[in-house]
């Protein structure tokens, strides 16, 4: 039986014909997302009648080849089993070019593949471009998209070509400004769709539901109520084998810039005029330009650190500098956590604790809202009288869900009292095959739907908070850099923030 809610999607939120084109088509990106996307899209009938896939790489690769290498990657990485007859269905369309990224022939090569596409479907079709490459060759096949005037494709109407970049989007302010520069003279912005890929996930859709859906939240959504926030993005993974890439990255630049700031964004922006995404993302720029600039000092707004060796899941892991391809001078953080302060009517003197890390305890995102205590007058801090302070915990992942952390009676004689939890849960109210972050994101782009996607602007802000941190870390080399043992909750440097303040970290997980 199909699902009503997806049924309701195909017939709102068409798509027009389509041909995709992912340059880093031999990548693991796609074969552990994309393509398992665009198969799962297909499976619900989300995918246009008429979609071509163009993969596009350096490496010569037969469409034959091209297309097995698909099939295996659904077959391992897809969330529901490959389905023979949407295969066959759509492997037809599956198509490679190969070219480099920085040759004019070889993108008007790519011009004219798609000339062909489009005569043999017999009608000329909406061009998708998704750069999922490293960052290295963005700009050029940004400027090629350009100059072999793919780019303006159609511009303006329904088939209009769109570019997706995929993450790290620039590595600090001025790379990141020059990037939205060279963009800019190629795609107009309505045009371009920036990747981070925590947009797509349900639980941080629904933030923007649960705040602005609900009546009771948003009286108390303010410094009259809430005493802090903090935000964990937690891995248990360490660097794998991403250690070359990890090393130049660091966490401040891989989880908190983007993934991190977008789920502050969300909690803390005020409520948009409507829904479209331009208020949307408004708002949210707002906010990331009424954080204040960090303390920078030893004793400030910043803590760093590096995982040792430790234990996780029962194994003993090596510390950080003796992983794969990490250099035994590295001064690359792989746990970082900042205390933010929004300067604005809505959160002045409220503190944003935000901390991400790998080779943390367990893998877990959460988003809790701290509410200050009521006043010790009756239920003051006797034995008896066990309290908490009530927190409202959204869980990203794994289990998603919310959660409210009460205080209540013990059943009794006596009155004494002791913290409870009322929690929701995605997988007991809506079963647990919700959609990747990817599929939402890959068909947002396709009928033109900005939402989730970030505006240069908005990039531009969070990197115009953390440049200032990651040029003084660099600074410093590897002094002022904590340690922390693999498989714990991080270093205790970083409590320093919360004590501080008269705060401190929550145990995350519900
Ligand atoms: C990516 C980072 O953007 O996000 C990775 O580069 C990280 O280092 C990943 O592991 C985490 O994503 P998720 O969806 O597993 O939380």
């Amino acid at each position: 039986m199909r699902h009503p809610f997806l049924e309701g999607l195909s017939k709102h939120r068409g798509s027009p014909p389509t041909i995709l084109v992912i340059f880093g088509a031999s990548g693991d990106l796609t074969a552990r997302k994309l393509v398992p996307a665009l198969f799962n899209l297909s499976l619900d009938n989300l995918l246009p009648a008429e979609f071509r896939l163009v993969g596009y790489g350096r490496k010569e690769i037969p469409d034959e080849a091209f297309r097995k290498s698909a099939r295996e990657a659904i077959e391992e990485f897809s969330r529901r089993p490959l389905d023979e007859d949407v295969w066959s269905a759509i492997e037809g369309n599956l198509v490679y070019q190969a070219g480099a990224y920085d040759d004019p022939e070889a993108f008007k090569a790519l011009a004219e593949r798609i000339k062909s596409l489009q005569r043999k479907a017999g009608r000329e079709m909406q061009l998708v471009f998704y750069i999922s490459t490293p960052p290295g060759v963005f700009e050029g096949i940004v400027a090629n998209l350009g100059a072999c005037g793919l780019a303006n494709h159609r511009v303006g109407g329904k088939l209009a070509a769109k570019v997706i970049v995929e993450k790290p989007f620039g590595r600090d302010l001025e790379s990141a400004r020059g990037l939205n520069r060279v963009i800019a003279r190629n795609f107009k912005e309505s045009q371009v769709y920036r990747i981070d890929h925590y947009l797509g996930k349900e639980t941080v859709q629904n933030l923007l539901v649960a705040r602005f859906a609900n009546a009771i939240f948003e009286p108390i959504w303010n410094r009259e109520f809430v005493d802090c926030v903090q935000i964990t993005v937690a891995e248990e993974v360490g660097v794998g084998s991403r250690g070359g890439y990890y090393d130049e990255s660091g966490a401040l630049r891989d989880m908190i810039q983007n993934h991190t700031m977008q789920l502050l964004s969300l909690i803390a922006m005020e409520p948009p005029v409507s829904l479209d995404p331009e208020s949307i993302r408004d708002e949210k720029v707002k906010v990331l330009k009424a954080v204040q600039p960090l303390d920078l000092d030893e004793e400030g707004d910043t803590v760093r650190a590096r995982y040792e060796e430790g234990l996780t899941g029962g194994k003993r892991v090596p510390g950080y500098l003796q992983e794969a391809g990490i250099p035994a001078d590295s001064s690359t953080e792989t746990y970082a956590a900042l205390r933010l302060h929004i300067n604005n009517w809505r959160w002045q003197g409220v503190p944003f604790y935000l901390r991400s890390g790998k080779r943390m305890a367990r893998r877990v995102s959460e988003i809790a809202i701290i509410f200050k205590r009521p006043p010790g007058i009756l239920f003051s801090r006797e034995k008896q009288f066990e309290t908490a302070q009530n927190t409202l915990v959204i869980q990203v992942q794994p289990d998603e869900g919310m959660t409210l952390l009460a205080n209540s009676k013990i059943p009794g004689l006596e009155t004494r009292t002791q913290p409870v939890k009322m929690h929701f849960r995605y997988a007991t109210t809506f079963g647990s095959n919700t959609p990747e972050a990817y599929e939402r994101l890959i068909l947002d782009a396709m009928v033109g739907d900005s939402t989730l996607f970030i505006r240069g602007d908005e990039t531009e802000a969070s990197w115009r908070l953390v440049t200032p941190l990651l040029e003084k870390w660099k600074a410093c080399g590897s002094r002022g850099m904590a340690g922390y043992a693999a498989g714990s909750w991080g270093p205790l440097e970083a409590e320093r923030l919360l004590w501080q303040r008269g705060h401190s970290w929550r145990r995350p997980g519900i």
